[in-house]
């Protein structure tokens, strides 16, 4: 009787916690690449963003002389978003005073390693954004 009322209530609570424990820690989702309509892109200024979903993340895209440059605009550090200051050429993240270079390098706070860098092709109309190194990969299937 005793194992019959504990396993009732273990299934009763799990079906509260599971839930509350797959709202605090999302699966990540990550896709191998994105396809923008580089209609929505192909007036942006040298040093604009546009933003993008990664997958569940968020993704940026930055223009500048040389083409376009995509990152997931997630901090190293503890996961907050991170936003690009045009007038000082730099990604920043809010929560702790995190800086990187243009090119996603973490050059001051606490971030302990680069922003998580793309790649970007034009391709016809499409604006297509790979996972680093996953071109290759995407174009063997
Ligand atoms: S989460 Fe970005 S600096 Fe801490």
């Amino acid at each position: 009787m005793n194992s019959f009322l504990v396993g009732g209530m273990a299934a009763f609570f799990s079906s509260f916690l599971y839930p509350i424990i797959k709202f605090l820690f999302p699966p990540v989702i990550e896709p191998d690449k994105v396809t923008l309509e580089y209609t929505d892109y192909n007036d942006m200024s040298p040093y604009t963003t546009q933003m993008f979903a990664w997958g569940n993340k968020p993704g940026i895209l930055v223009k500048k002389a040389g083409g376009y440059h995509a990152f997931i605009a997630v901090c190293t550090h503890l996961d907050c978003n991170v936003s690009f200051m045009p007038e000082k050429r730099m990604f920043y993240c809010a929560c702790h005073d995190g800086w990187y270079d243009e090119n996603g390098v973490n050059i001051a706070g606490p971030p302990p390693s680069p922003l998580k860098k793309l790649d970007v092709e034009l391709d016809g109309e499409n604006l297509i954004i790979f996972k680093k190194g996953g071109k290759n990969e995407t174009r063997k299937t």
